[in-house]
């Protein structure tokens, strides 16, 4: 995806903050458990953090939470949320970090994030890490991470091994459900997602990637509220969107798994986990 475009993408869910906060999927405590496990301490950064929903499950497992997103809409929700994530100015940081006590939650960016050098053990992203421009990014989030300190991207993807996910996926489109939102894909589509890009330097060790099982309870009109906040869909013109809409609709009140009541959408936690070298050359 083009800069631009991603930026357009990147900036496309504060306009419906209130669904996602809704709508969207949390994410499975075992994952988020194996992103950190080789975490040297509990202070996690919660990086693109949106409406709180992997800010939550960091604080349900007891980590020692910043959160930090750039749209004021999504942050709003968090706050909303999690009312322990009061706003924080940039000078209260450090101390923040030190603290040991729910979720905090700052306005910021991965390419600006507004916390000190080597402040905290380990840096999550949920559905966010293809957002960052990691040329930027990548050394922003290397500084704030004591050296060996983690970053994990996770992103909760369709089981489409099942028959009636892969029909729906075919029926939705790429903007709806993209590669990466697939099992049998988001390996392969986010390998390189730690990466700075071509001739920069990398910060970051090898990746190793797992999945965890998951799932989220719908029904057919609540499934399509869902894939409604998808970046895909938020940036689609009104009719374009409307059509898709409808043809997913349409497509899930025909299968017999989704036409009527709740159903369990089935899904994974896929987790992108990667260590901070202890040296690189920060400087260029
Ligand atoms: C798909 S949402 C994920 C939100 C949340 N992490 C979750 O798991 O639900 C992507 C989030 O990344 C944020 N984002 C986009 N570009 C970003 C950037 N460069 N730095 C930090 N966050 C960014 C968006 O504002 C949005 O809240």
């Amino acid at each position: 995806m083009a800069g631009d475009e991603r930026l357009l993408h990147a900036s496309s869910f504060g306009a419906a903050a209130a669904a996602y906060a809704e709508h969207r999927p949390d994410y499975a405590q075992a994952a988020v458990r194996w992103a950190l496990e080789p975490a040297s301490g509990p202070r996690v950064l919660d990086l693109g953090a949106g409406t709180g929903k992997l800010t939550a499950v960091l604080v349900a497992l007891g980590a020692d939470v910043i959160a930090v997103e750039p749209d004021p809409a999504m942050l709003a929700e968090l706050r909303r949320a999690l009312p322990a994530a009061r706003a924080l100015s940039a000078a209260r940081a450090l101390s923040a970090v030190r603290a040991l006590s729910a979720a905090r939650a700052l306005p910021g960016s991965a390419e600006a994030i507004p916390l000190p050098d080597a402040s905290v053990d380990a840096v999550l992203a949920g559905h966010a890490l293809h957002w960052f421009d990691m040329a930027i990014a990548g050394p922003e989030i290397a500084r704030v991470l004591v050296p060996g300190g983690i970053l994990a991207g996770l992103w909760n993807v369709f089981d489409d091994r099942l028959d009636w996910v892969a029909g729906l996926e075919r029926v939705s489109g790429s903007a709806a459900i993209g590669p990466r939102d697939l099992l049998t894909r988001w390996r392969a589509e986010t390998a390189d997602a730690h990466l700075p890009g071509i001739g920069l330097i990398a910060q970051f060790g090898s990746p190793e990637q797992a999945e965890f099982p998951h799932g989220h309870r719908r029904t057919a009109d609540s499934l399509v509220a869902t894939l409604a906040t998808k970046a895909g869909l938020l940036v689609m013109p009104d009719q374009e969107r409307a059509a898709t809409l409808g043809r997913i609709r349409a497509y899930l009140a025909a299968r017999p798994e989704t036409a009527r009541g709740e159903f369990t959408l089935p899904m994974l936690t896929g987790v992108l986990r990667v260590r901070r070298l202890r040296t690189f050359d920060n400087t260029g």
